[in-house]
Order: structure tokens, then C-alpha cells, then sequence
């Protein structure tokens, strides 16, 4: 059942009706539930039972500590891409030695802070990378624990700009150089080959494209280990889609058949990081609307949340739904919902047929809660939204909504 519902009409996240925090604490404001957020984790749980394996959240779905706390309190384990990620993570008592670290820009900085808490597994993206890591561990007088990001040269078939298991993307090694570079490490003294990873890219709805990529990495871990390394996690990256208009995503217990199928070989403990799985559809923004425009050419709603509080229509043509809080008898009129930023991509929803709201009644944009809060900036110098968590009837504010002070922290006039 959807956390968020209509209850004899309005709009309600778990037992709390949505205009009870828009009035409280004001518009754009991002609303997570609890039951979600906890009910996804176990699914994935539940559908990887009696197999070796870690779910390491995606840090960078939705970062607020809360979210991370929870995650930590259920026995999840962080896949990070900088060393903001792996601050939050402690901050919010997630444990180093369940997190996995990834990117290909990272700096020998973050890469020596993270080796000297304890990191589960560095994941490597390029030969020079391996040296500086190697340098790091040499430093610090450790073998840093690593894995090579391979790009098993697989089409997700997702969108282009979140697809990144092709030739021709910047993320991980070759496949053809994996071999090569195992071998070089072993002489290295900073290192300890402890893993292979791969990750194809995100809202993946199907799983042949998995099945092939995830194949193709578990073949490539036998014959490593065969080959006489001791590998021992194979981090199949994250990705899993979700619904966000009519997809039929794979199911928890389908990814996890497809997953296990493909590895069963291996004997390794899987890795799994996944994201929007578990937050997606854990959250929405609350908006509020300001003008309606008709013209001759399309009817405009102005709402008071934009492309900088929820960047992914602007950037990614995506599609969120849009309910209204209240529901409004009438009949559709199709519609535009825009936001304040001076830019012409500020388009929430586009031709979205609506009953034609009135100033100041309140609409959710749904499955919000991965990359949305995450992505928001200030442009415009807009102060980001805040965020609350629901449990049950309760509720509480896990990050005020950011001052006009904040604005210019740390500028100089
Ligand atoms: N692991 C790695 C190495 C990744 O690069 C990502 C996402 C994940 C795991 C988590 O993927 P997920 O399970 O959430 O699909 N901003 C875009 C999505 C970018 C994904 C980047 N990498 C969006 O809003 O759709």
C-alpha cells in the first residue's frame, strides 16, 4: 500500500494529512515516510535471505542523516562517492566498515581519510587511480581493500544521462584490462584486492540488460580467484527502478532471482547498492500554488517549489505525478505547472491534464524522495527546502528549511 493516500480526500503521508505540515512548516518541503523507508530495505533484505550479502545504501539518493540513520539502525552498510558522503554516514552512526567508496574523481585526501577509518572496499575506476590508492596505502602503511570498477560494456537501456555501463562513459575499467591490472597490483604493497564491482546505471525497468552485465562480472570473478587472488565481495552496483508513472520495474524477489542466478558460481558475498529503490517512492514534495496564467497558448500554474528544489525534470525530462492535496471537483484542463527560477527549462509537469487549482491549495509531487533532495541547489539564491519524516500520526522536522543568511555563509563583501 502507498504510504501516501487520500483520506476522505486529502492528501496523507502515513496517518498525517500533508496541509497539517505545509501550514506548520511552510512550502516546498520534501515528506518522507518511515513505514517506506523501512518496508523497501526489508523487501531487499527479505529477497536476498540465506544469501552472503551487504546492502549498501546509495548515500547519494537522499543524504539527510535521519534517512541514513535509519538505514544504519536496519544493519545497512553506505556505497559513498566523496568525503561529504563519508562524514554523513558517521555523522549519522553508520559504520566505515560497511561502506564502499566510489567515483572516479576521488582525491588522495579522501581516499587516505577513508583508509585510516576503516573502509570496507575502495572502488577503483582507473589504472592511475590504483597507483594513488596504492601510494595512500603505502603512506598510511596499510593495503587499502579494493575492488576494480569494471565497465562490462552493456547497454541498461535507462536514459542517456544516467546510463553508465557503455564504452564510451567515463566510469570504470575496461573489461579487457581488468586481467592486467589485478596482476600489476598484487606487487603493490598498498594494496589488497578484496572485491570486483560493477554498475551499469540507474532506473533500470528491465533485467536482461543485469543479467548480462552481472554475468559477465561473476565470470571475470572466477577466473580471478582462479588465477590465484582472494577475492571475496562482488559489488554488483545499484540501480533497481522504480514506478514513477506506468514502469513495471523488476520486484525486489525478480532483481534479487536475477542477481543470484548470474553469481551462483561465484561463492562471493555480494555487494548491492541501491538507491532509488529504497527511497523513490518513500517521499514527496509539498508545493503550494501561486498564480495560475492562462494564454492563448497553454494555461501556466505557478507553484512556489522549482527546477532547483527538484532538478530532475530540468534536467532529465523526468516525470513525477502530481497530486493535488485537496481533491477539486471539475474538469481537467491540461496544464503546465511551473516553478519561480528564471529559466525556461523550470518545467515540473508539462500538458498534465488537472482540474484547474486556486491560489494556495497544495500538490505533491510524487516519488521524489531519491534525487531530489539530494540534487537541490540555491539557484536563483533560493533557500532549499526543508525536509520532514512521518511515522505513523507522528511527524518531525530532520532538516530546517535553509535561512537567507545561509545564502552567503562564508562570502566576503
Ligand atoms: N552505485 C553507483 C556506483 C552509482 O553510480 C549509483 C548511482 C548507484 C549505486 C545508485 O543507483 P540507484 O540504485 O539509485 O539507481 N540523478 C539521477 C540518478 C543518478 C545515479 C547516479 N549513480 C536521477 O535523478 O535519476
Amino acid at each position: 500500500m502507498s504510504p501516501f493516500s487520500h483520506k476522505k480526500g486529502v492528501l496523507h503521508a502515513e496517518a498525517v494529512p500533508l496541509p497539517a505540515i505545509a501550514d506548520a512548516v511552510g512550502t516546498p518541503t520534501y515528506v518522507y515516510s518511515t513505514a517506506a523507508l523501512t518496508e523497501r530495505f526489508q523487501a531487499v533484505t527479505e529477497a536476498f535471505q540465506g544469501q552472503k550479502h551487504l546492502i549498501c545504501y546509495s548515500v547519494k539518493a537522499n543524504s539527510n542523516l535521519a534517512i541514513l540513520g535509519l538505514f544504519a539502525k536496519q544493519g545497512s552498510g553506505f556505497d559513498i562517492v566523496s568525503g561529504g558522503e563519508l562524514a554523513r554516514v558517521k555523522q549519522a552512526g553508520g559504520e566505515p566498515g560497511k561502506t564502499v567508496f566510489a567515483g572516479v574523481g576521488k582525491t588522495p585526501d579522501e581516499m587516505a581519510q577513508a583508509l585510516s577509518q576503516g573502509l570496507l572496499l575502495f572502488n577503483v575506476e582507473s589504472a592511475e587511480e590504483l597507483d594513488a590508492l596504492d601510494a595512500v596505502g603505502r603512506k598510511l602503511g596499510k593495503r587499502a581493500p579494493f575492488a576494480l570498477r569494471v565497465n562490462p560494456d552493456v547497454d541498461a537501456r535507462t536514459h542517456r544521462y544516467i546510463s553508465t555501463g557503455l564504452k564510451t562513459s567515463k566510469f570504470g575499467v575496461p573489461f579487457e584490462e581488468a586481467v592486467a591490472l589485478y596482476a600489476k597490483a598484487k606487487k603493490m604493497k598498498g594494496l589488497k584486492a578484496l572485491g570486483l564491482d560493477c554498475h551499469i546505471g540507474s532506473q533500470l525497468t528491465r533485467t536482461a540488460p543485469m543479467k548480462a552485465a552481472i554475468t559477465k562480472v561473476a565470470d571475470l570473478y572466477s577466473t580471478l580467484n582462479t588465477q590465484g587472488h582472494a577475492l571475496e565481495y562482488l559489488d554488483v552496483g545499484g540501480g533497481l527502478g522504480i514506478t514513477y508513472s506506468d514502469e513495471t520495474p523488476p520486484s525486489p524477489q525478480e532483481y534479487a532471482r536475477t542477481v543470484l542466478n548470474a553469481t551462483e558460481a561465484t561463492g562471493a558475498t555480494l555487494l548491492l547498492e541501491p538507491g532509488r529503490a529504497l527511497v523513490g517512492n518513500a517521499g514527496v514534495l509539498l508545493t503550494r500554488v501561486l498564480y495560475r496564467k492562462p494564454t492563448q497558448a497553454r494555461t501556466f500554474v505557478v507553484v512556489d517549489a522549482g527546477m532547483n528544489d527538484l532538478m530532475r525534470p530540468a534536467l532529465y525530462e523526468a516525470h513525477h505525478d502530481l497530486r493535488p492535496v485537496v481533491k477539486r471537483r471539475g474538469r481537467d484542463v491540461e496544464v503546465d505547472v511551473v516553478g519561480p527560477v528564471c529559466e525556461s527549462t523550470d518545467v515540473l509537469a508539462r500538458s498534465r491534464p488537472l482540474v484547474l487549482p486556486r491560489q494556495d491549495d497544495l500538490y505533491a509531487f510524487m516519488s521524489a524522495g531519491a534525487y531530489g533532495m539530494s540534487m537541490a541547489s540555491t539557484y536563483n539564491s533560493r533557500p532549499r527546502p526543508a525536509e520532514v519524516l512521518v511515522d505513523g500520526a507522528a511527524w518531525r522536522v530532520v532538516r530546517e528549511r535553509e535561512r537567507v543568511e545561509d545564502l552567503w555563509r562564508g562570502e566576503r563583501a
